[in-house]
């Protein structure tokens, strides 16, 4: 198993993982020796299915079911990944939603349920993972949102 001295050891947690850019990601961080957070929406199997590949590659995994879009999910979540691991290195800001319509065609619900997904959890999110972190020497953050 490739094991990398910054990531052995580690915990991180990828929102949107189940599937898609997140799922890879997630896999990588298991891969270089991190334990992962793998956190879902609306499909739990494939997310149950990747904690399960990163459990075989020797990791631990969680998954949690979170609706990024609403802070009090996104609370409860960075509460449940403390009780877990007691602490974070990685939070990596990547679910993504959206009604993708031409500027004229836009309501106000389709705009706030797609910025408060792809845009407003990350801010929020780093909020909480901050003291996570700050309980582990430091941390990282990204956002791989196109719409940042
Ligand atoms: N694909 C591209 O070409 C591309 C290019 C540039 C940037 N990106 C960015 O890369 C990221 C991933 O893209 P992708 O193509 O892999 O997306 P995707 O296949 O559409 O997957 C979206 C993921 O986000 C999760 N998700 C959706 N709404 C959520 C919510 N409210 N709370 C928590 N999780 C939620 C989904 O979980 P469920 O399965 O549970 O719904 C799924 O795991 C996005 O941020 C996107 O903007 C993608």
């Amino acid at each position: 198993m490739p094991n990398h001295k910054h990531f052995s050891d580690r915990i991180a947690l990828v929102t949107g993982s189940g599937r898609g850019i997140g799922r890879a990601i997630a896999l990588h961080f298991a891969s270089l020796g991190a334990d992962v957070v793998v956190n879902f929406f609306r499909n739990r199997k494939p997310a149950e299915e990747v904690a399960e590949k990163i459990r075989e590659i020797g990791r631990n995994a969680l998954v949690i079911k979170a609706n990024v879009g609403e802070i009090d999910e996104i609370k409860s979540m960075f509460h449940e990944i403390d009780e877990n691991f007691g602490g974070l290195d990685f939070y990596i800001s990547n679910a993504a939603s959206g009604y993708n319509r031409p500027a004229m065609q836009q309501k106000p619900r389709g705009w706030d349920w797609t910025m408060n997904i792809n845009a407003r959890a990350f801010l929020f999110g780093a909020q909480y993972a901050t003291p996570l972190m700050e309980k582990r020497g430091g941390g990282a953050m990204v956002s791989i949102n196109g719409h940042q």
